[in-house]
């Protein structure tokens, strides 16, 4: 049976932790110059309806280190937009690759692609899910942290994609997260629940500081995400309260680590002097991406 990966609940624990720890050797070859070509002769297709720069460079550089090859596709130079079925072009991307990654708008659509997909498939981005993105940033986390269970997060902005990526990591790996988010921009009401069942400690507050305060992790990330720009004016206008800053940065540890998905916006949900004196943790945030992806995809396709 193949496994897909289309949010973080699609694996159990502990094929995450297997993944996770994975990334970490696979991390540490690729700083001592070592080469594994564990995918060798396997092939990535990669699908965007939306742009990307760290998603789109991490799976693909990350396929050609195990020793595979990607293949990059957008709608409007297939024939899905000329209208082909989505169904039809899970059948026949299946006969070519070995697995996939796509980023979309509607989850439904990566759900559809995956019932008719008989490779793994796995969510690059929609717009309710973020889930390789939250996959590497606890790799981020606990390498930076040495745990992740006794780790508050406080997550600070729009309850969007990578919000609830977020929620289900605190049901999965078991840290505790604080989301605030101004009024009407929080969460889905059905994540929160969802992951509460699963055991998550999950907070939903309008109340940054509260968020915040003692926190080991601020995460924020834009405000006006992918496909939502015509909402920006209406929008912008009750985040301001949200915004990382050192003033509401001296609520959390003095250790704090401030994580940010990226694209940045300096000067909406961050400030560019926070963003600086973070810089490190938030590109090695960003390069973990690759090794994370590489274990993602190695397990995937080989266990
Ligand atoms: N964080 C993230 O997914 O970045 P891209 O949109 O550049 O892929
Ligand atoms: N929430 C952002 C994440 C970008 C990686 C978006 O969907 O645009």
């Amino acid at each position: 049976m193949k496994k897909d990966f289309l949010t973080l609940f699609s694996l159990k624990r502990e094929e995450l932790l297997w993944i996770l720890k994975r990334a970490e050797e696979l991390k540490r070859a690729h700083r001592e110059g070592r080469i594994i070509e564990t995918l060798r002769g396997k092939t990535l297709v990669m699908f965007f309806e939306k742009v990307s720069t760290r998603t789109r460079l991490s799976f693909e550089i990350g396929i050609y280190q195990l020793g595979g090859n990607a293949v990059f596709l957008n709608k409007a130079d297939s024939q899905l937009g000329r209208g082909e079925s989505i169904k039809d072009t899970a059948r026949v991307i299946s006969r070519y690759a070995d697995i996939v990654m796509i980023r979309t708008f509607a989850q439904d659509t990566i759900e559809k692609f995956a019932k008719y997909s008989s490779v793994p498939v796995i969510n690059g981005l929609t717009d309710s899910y973020h889930p390789v993105q939250i996959l590497s940033d606890v790799f981020t986390i606990k390498e930076k942290k040495g745990k992740i269970e006794k780790v508050k997060v406080a997550y600070v902005g729009d309850g969007n994609n990578v919000a609830h990526s977020l929620i289900n990591g605190a049901a999965t790996f078991g840290y505790e997260v604080f989301v605030a988010t101004p009024e009407n921009y929080g969460p889905v009401r059905k994540v929160v629940v969802t992951a509460r069942e699963k055991g998550g400690r999950i907070n939903i507050t309008s109340d940054p500081m509260e968020a915040v305060s003692g926190a080991d992790v601020v995460y924020t990330d834009v405000w006006v995400s992918m496909g939502q720009e015509e909402e920006r004016d209406r929008k912008i206008k009750f985040f301001k309260p949200f915004q990382v800053n050192e003033r509401l940065l001296s609520h959390a540890k003095d250790d704090v680590m401030v994580l940010h998905c990226l694209p940045a916006h300096k000067g909406e949900e961050i400030t560019e002097d926070v963003f600086e004196s973070h810089a490190d943790e938030i590109f090695t945030q960003a390069e973990n991406r690759l090794h994370a992806q590489k274990a993602l995809m190695e397990y995937l396709l080989l266990r």
